[in-house]
């Protein structure tokens, strides 16, 4: 990218992540000269006390803009199939936040601390993973780097927010509503539903639809995505993907075998010494990573670090982070950051 003092920015999306996206180059003292942000319809929008004009999106809306931010929906009819192309035709370099152009063999997949060597191969589009895949990779990349990881199971326990603000919605609604019924029934029947199951006083191992050997889409993406980030295809990955009835803040509980051993106190000191990551594992003192505490943050939190008792080189992790954040918006712009630095 050529090297300016500043340069013009649209974020696309008006929702959860796209808010995140213009806090963060505030808070981040990006260079801009023009921000412009683009949803569906045109309206004034409220980001902590500032006022933000949202334009309906349109293929000229990009003409000057120097990187695109995309953080709309995704699929067939999404603001990333439809406009991310143009976008790049208009002189844009594209950062995409979903799903579209994640496998596409010319767009870099992206998580700085691991390997932001890739930035430079963009053809015009670089891709964010999935949310669930940004923290796992981010706590595992420096013991793979060091030991080599040959297997990954992982629960993912996902909050509200990884799936929008309608679902924040929801969850609000459904914990007033059952709250409001004075917990006497705590099933309750919503029609305009954001998400496939109740998530008030309740959890579903159900994020995204079911796809090959009845694992979700979601679960599939932390597969195949920690694959390309690694630039390693044996890596054996299974998961199960559960949505948790919390705002923000996805949680993961993560066992893995290693090709070498590694002792707990060893990986406690190299994740404490790697870029992005905090370790908090004082159990016994009631210390470890919660979604409650990541919320706002910006690092990935590791903690619950210990030996499986029964497998050679078998360790677990909890790794919990901001999935708006360093699962979305933050990790698109540090991608940026890279970009404007080169
Ligand atoms: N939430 C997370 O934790 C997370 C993490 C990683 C990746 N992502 C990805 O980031 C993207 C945004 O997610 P989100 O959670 O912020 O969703 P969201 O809260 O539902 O917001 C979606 C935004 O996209 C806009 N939009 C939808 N279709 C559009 C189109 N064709 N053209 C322009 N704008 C369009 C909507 O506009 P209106 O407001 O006008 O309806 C809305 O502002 C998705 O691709 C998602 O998969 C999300």
């Amino acid at each position: 990218m050529k090297k300016k003092t500043k340069y013009n920015v649209a974020v696309v999306g008006a929702g959860v992540v796209g808010v995140e996206m213009i806090r963060c180059l505030k808070k981040r003292n990006f260079p801009i000269g023009a921000l412009k942000v683009f949803a569906r319809s045109n309206r004034e929008m409220d980001v902590d006390g500032e006022k933000y004009q949202v334009e309906a999106i349109s293929e000229d809306g990009f003409n000057g803009i120097d990187i695109a931010l995309f953080a709309g929906t995704e699929g067939e009819k999404g603001a990333a199939v439809t406009f991310a192309k143009a976008a790049v035709k208009k002189g844009a370099v594209v950062i995409d936040n979903g799903a579209d152009f994640r496998m596409d063999p010319n767009v870099p997949l992206v998580v700085p601390e691991v390997n932001a060597k890739d930035i430079k191969k963009h053809k015009g589009i670089i891709a964010n993973p999935n949310c669930s895949t940004v923290q796992m990779v981010v706590a595992l990349a420096p013991i793979y780097k060091k030991v080599g990881i040959k297997r990954v199971v992982v629960t993912t326990l996902q909050a509200s927010s990884g799936a929008g603000k309608q679902a924040v919605e929801q969850l609000s609604r459904e914990i007033t509503q059952v709250a409001a019924a004075n917990y006497k029934n705590i099933n309750v029947n919503l029609e305009d539903r954001a998400m496939p199951q109740q998530l008030g006083f309740n959890v579903f191992p159900q994020i995204g639809g079911f796809a090959e050997c009845d694992f979700t889409s979601e679960e599939w993406k932390l597969v195949k995505e920690t694959h390309k980030i690694m630039g390693d295809k044996k890596i054996k990955v299974s998961a199960t993907t559960v949505r948790v009835p919390v705002r923000t803040g996805h949680s993961e509980s993560i066992y893995i075998e290693t090709n070498k051993p590694i002792a707990p106190d060893k990986v406690r000191n190299l994740l404490s010494k790697s870029a992005g990551i905090i370790v908090i594992d004082e159990p016994k003192k009631g210390l470890y990573p919660m979604p409650k505490d990541a919320e706002g943050k910006y690092e990935v939190f590791v903690g619950r670090i210990r030996r499986d008792p029964f497998v050679k080189n078998g360790l677990w992790l909890w790794v919990v982070a901001d999935n708006l954040l360093k699962g979305a918006a933050l990790n698109a712009v540090q991608i940026a950051e890279y970009l404007i630095a080169k």
